[in-house]
């Protein structure tokens, strides 16, 4: 008894002193180890002597303080990895693991750019829904049924009666009813139209619809919301023209170009020697579009635009195919950040 509590009394002196893993390690093989101190108490015992009584009490003696040496080897050791002097022993300089960040998606990222840029003039975001009827996609836009502009927009129509959007013009009038005027509203979103797929046409693509009326909107505000837009995207000065264009929702309407990027209006392959590219149509709202969201075309007046993002990405990031944007393959996303 006497010689057990020296030992546990002697080990716990030990463990205090104890300030590495290296120190702790040999505290245990002097205690547990094959000639240590607990060891040896038990290879030592002359069994030959002791009466059953005895051998028992021994055991449990034993037993007892094998279990104490390796409780506190464990409380020891659990405490130096949390103690504040383990913790100033991690090295910060060494490389730490690799997290792998995703990467977002070439028309997130030129949609992210556009919205924080119309946000930052006041505009509303609003994504609008998929699945449209005949009137907000159509009528409401001075398309009415037997409109020859409705076989420009090949339709996948729903068997009852709705029909994916074609254009992000649906939301128009739908954002007009809402909100009423003034207002300032862009519409991002997925559109829809039965087209054949090659390396510029898509079933599915993506537009964003600007929309802002109030009273006294010319078409010097539509440049200039155009020119702010554009040079957020490309990170540069843009100039733009623009040349008749017409559509059923706007009058005047316009195409809007912008002077070719490649070349500075130079004339190169991409803008086919024009030192100009199509970018994006628009126009002054059509007076029965203003009547159909319930505004007053006498008082108020308005511009709209519709920018193709798809295009405007393939544009920026150089994508020579539209099928790539929407395939999935991850070796494509990886080319780009992961934030804008
Ligand atoms: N919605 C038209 C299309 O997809 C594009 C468009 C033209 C939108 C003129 C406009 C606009 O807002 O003013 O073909």
């Amino acid at each position: 008894m006497q010689d057990i509590q020296a030992i546990q009394t002697q080990l716990r002196d030990e463990l205090a002193a104890a300030t590495s893993e290296g120190e702790l390690e040999a505290v245990r093989v002097r205690y547990l180890g094959r000639k240590g101190v607990v060891t040896l108490m038990r290879k030592n015992a002359d069994f030959s002597r002791m009466s059953a009584d005895e051998k028992k009490h021994f055991g449990q003696q034993f037993n007892q303080l094998k279990r104490f040496v390796e409780d506190q080897l464990g409380q020891a050791r659990a405490a130096r990895q949390t103690s504040p002097k383990a913790q100033a022993s991690i090295d910060m300089t060494l490389p730490g693991l690799n997290s792998r960040s995703g990467h977002l998606h070439p028309i997130s990222l030129v949609q992210m750019e556009l919205e924080d840029i119309a946000r930052a003039m006041g505009f509303l975001i609003e994504t609008g829904y998929h699945v449209e009827t005949d009137f907000y996609n159509f009528e409401s836009l001075n398309i009415p049924g037997d409109h020859p502009a409705r076989d420009m927009q090949d339709t996948y129509w729903l068997t009852n009666g709705m029909l994916l959007r074609t254009h992000t013009s649906a939301n128009q009038v739908r954002a007009l009813e809402t909100h009423g005027v003034p207002l300032r509203a862009i519409f991002p979103g997925r559109c829809f139209r039965n087209e054949a797929i090659d390396a510029s046409h898509e079933n599915t693509f993506y537009q964003l619809e600007g929309l802002m009326v109030d009273t006294d909107i010319s078409i010097a505000n539509l440049i200039a919301m155009m020119k702010t837009l554009l040079t957020a995207v490309f990170h540069r000065e843009v100039t733009v023209r623009l040349r008749p264009g017409y559509f059923p929702f706007v009058e005047p309407g316009f195409e809007l170009d912008i002077q070719c990027l490649i070349c500075d209006g130079g004339g190169c392959a991409t803008c086919k020697r024009s030192g100009w590219v199509e970018l994006l149509p628009c126009g002054l709202v059509h007076p029965r579009v203003l009547e159909f969201g319930g505004v007053d075309p006498d008082r108020y007046s308005g511009f709209a635009f519709g920018l193709g993002l798809t295009r405007l990405a393939m544009m920026k990031y150089n994508i020579p195919d539209i099928r790539l944007l929407n395939a999935g393959d991850l070796r494509f996303c990886e080319q780009f950040p992961a934030s804008v």
